[in-house]
């Protein structure tokens, strides 16, 4: 809640642009909604990811409200750096709205992904990220599919061309699964950061370079969110995902239909130890 987090997270901002001169590619967590919030951040951050995002928050309901605000927004002291997604369609209520958020991050990101991504003239998509670029954008990130596609490869030779015609750091998104895929599309892009959703859903230690969900990180992600409260739901969501390699389909028929926080630690701690 932003009026939680005003005494604890004030005045540390750091700039994130300085993560791109590391030498480095930047391991990025990307806007998820209902799942990249703060105890999802936390569990990341412990396994080498660099920058987070929080889930697309609605700029004008954040500007507007209180209860939209403390219920989309809440932060702590460890979550940084970390970058505000808004979607909006007006430029004074976006500003609004990184006015308030402001002093609990390290930078606003505009949602301009869904569903444009990148254009079949991949000329109108390069222009459209020179114009950003020339508004002042720190950075841009570049989800590798034209808005048919949907799980059609990624154009990673398209995030290649448009990285070549820019200035600022370029981020390449779509279909990361491992470190060794980030790696490689680092390699093959020559962009400067690569933003995973999915894949860090599957396995959130990956950028740490497990092949999949270790069972320390299980243990991280009960330890974690039910420090933070975390709502059954989404606790028992993550879960799903994080075993879905791991568990056979008879397990996930049992797994997937635990009802209570109580249900799904007994279930760990029977067939994992966790
Ligand atoms: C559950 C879920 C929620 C998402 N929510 C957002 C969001 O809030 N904002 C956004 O820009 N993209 C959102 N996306 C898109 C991802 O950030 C990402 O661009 C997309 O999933 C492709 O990356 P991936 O192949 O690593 O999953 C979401 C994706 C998923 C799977």
């Amino acid at each position: 809640m932003i009026s939680d987090a005003i005494e604890t997270t004030q005045c540390q901002q750091k700039d994130p642009v300085d993560l791109f001169h590391s030498g480095h590619f930047v391991k990025i967590c990307a806007p998820m909604v209902r799942y990249s919030k703060l105890a999802f951040r936390t569990l990341v951050r412990k396994y080498s990811c660099d920058l987070c995002y929080t889930p697309m928050i609605i700029a004008e309901d954040f500007v507007k409200s209180v209860k939209a605000r403390d219920s989309e927004f809440t932060t702590s002291k460890g979550d940084r750096p970390l970058i505000v997604q808004f979607a909006a369609n007006e430029a004074q209520v976006l500003s609004d709205a990184a006015r308030i958020v402001c002093p609990f991050a390290d930078g606003i990101d505009l949602n301009c992904g869904c569903p444009q991504r990148i254009h079949d003239d991949l000329k109108r998509t390069v222009d459209l990220c020179r114009k950003a670029e020339a508004t002042g954008v720190s950075w841009i990130t570049v989800h590798g599919r034209n808005v048919e596609e949907r799980h059609q490869p990624v154009h990673y030779d398209a995030i290649k061309i448009i990285k070549q015609n820019m200035s600022i750091p370029i981020v390449a998104n779509g279909d990361v699964k491992t470190l060794k895929d980030a790696e490689n599309i680092h390699h093959m892009t020559g962009t400067d950061g690569v933003m995973v959703a999915r894949g860090l859903l599957a396995n959130p230690a990956m950028f740490a370079g497990y092949e999949e969900t270790p069972l320390k990180c299980i243990q991280d992600w009960v330890d974690i969110a039910l420090e933070h409260g975390t709502p059954f739901t989404c606790f028992h969501h993550h879960l799903m995902y994080m075993m879905e390699r791991i568990t056979s389909k008879q397990e996930k028929r049992v797994f997937n239909v635990l009802s209570s926080t109580s249900a799904v630690l007994d279930y760990l701690n029977d067939h994992y130890g966790v």
